[in-house]
């Protein structure tokens, strides 16, 4: 069922009740060679995170998945993560909460200052492609917009509980024109990214699958992957292989 969105940004949405995974719809689009479809449900039954985590989706959230076809480098894939990241955050700011990013993916809203979060967003890319194109990737966002505070996960908020309900077909309309402006103008998301980073400065723990790693979150790179500099010196991690990252 496609639905008219009056969107601006070149998307086509298709909207469901129901459905298992956005992301599992948006990959079968993307095989059958769709492009800029945007795959939007008001419920989830299996939702899914990163690392083969669930992800609770209830109504009320905003869950959905974008299908691009980018010419791009495998390497340059994780751009768009945080592109959607960076889209994210800036439409949950409008809407009143004080959303930033946790490398690599979470839009989350700082509690305190010791670098403690309440996650309020995730981001699930998958991709397909050669080593030295992509063929299409699939973005999938998902955010506890409408939700209250029984139905979140634990550690997780809100944007009603931050702020206000939101008019969801409103925020996803932003959300997508923000994602269209940062992934035509790729040189552009690094730079809004460290604008909205909470990990920058912090010293940080990160599980990887070679063991773990601590020290100051310095940078990122022009790809997406994480600076590190530790008492042997500086390592980048990218965001495929970090499993956890938490402040210490
Ligand atoms: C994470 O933080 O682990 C990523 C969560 C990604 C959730 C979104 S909701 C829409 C899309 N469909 C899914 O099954 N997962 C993503």
């Amino acid at each position: 069922p496609t639905v008219e969105f009056g969107l601006e940004a070149p998307f086509e949405v298709e909207y469901h009740d129901s459905i298992g995974s956005t992301n599992d719809r948006g990959r079968e689009l993307a095989t059958e060679g769709a492009a800029d479809v945007v795959v939007l449900a008001d419920e989830q039954v299996g939702g899914r995170g990163r690392l083969e985590r669930e992800w609770s989706s209830p109504s009320g959230g905003v869950w959905m998945s974008v299908v691009c076809r980018p010419t791009i480098p495998p390497a340059e894939a994780p751009l768009y993560t945080l592109a959607a990241s960076v889209a994210t955050a800036r439409t949950a700011r409008e809407a009143g909460v004080d959303a930033r990013i946790k490398w690599p993916n979470d839009v989350v809203v700082p509690v305190g200052e010791d670098g403690d979060y309440r996650k309020l967003s995730g981001i699930l890319t998958e991709m397909e492609g050669e080593t030295d194109r992509v063929e299409w990737l699939v973005v999938g966002i998902g955010v506890n917009a409408n939700l209250e505070a029984e139905d979140l996960p634990e550690g997780s908020t809100s944007v009603s509980e931050e702020a206000n309900d939101v008019d969801r077909r409103v925020f996803v309309q932003r959300l997508l024109e923000e994602f269209e402006s940062l992934r035509s103008d790729l040189e552009t998301v690094v730079p809004a990214w460290r604008d909205l980073a909470l990990t920058l400065g912090q010293r940080v723990r990160v599980d990887r699958p070679g063991g773990t790693l601590e020290g100051e979150a310095v940078d990122v790179t022009d790809t997406g992957a994480l600076v590190v500099r530790t008492d042997e010196g500086r390592t980048t991690v990218s965001a495929g292989d970090c499993e956890h990252l938490r402040p210490v």
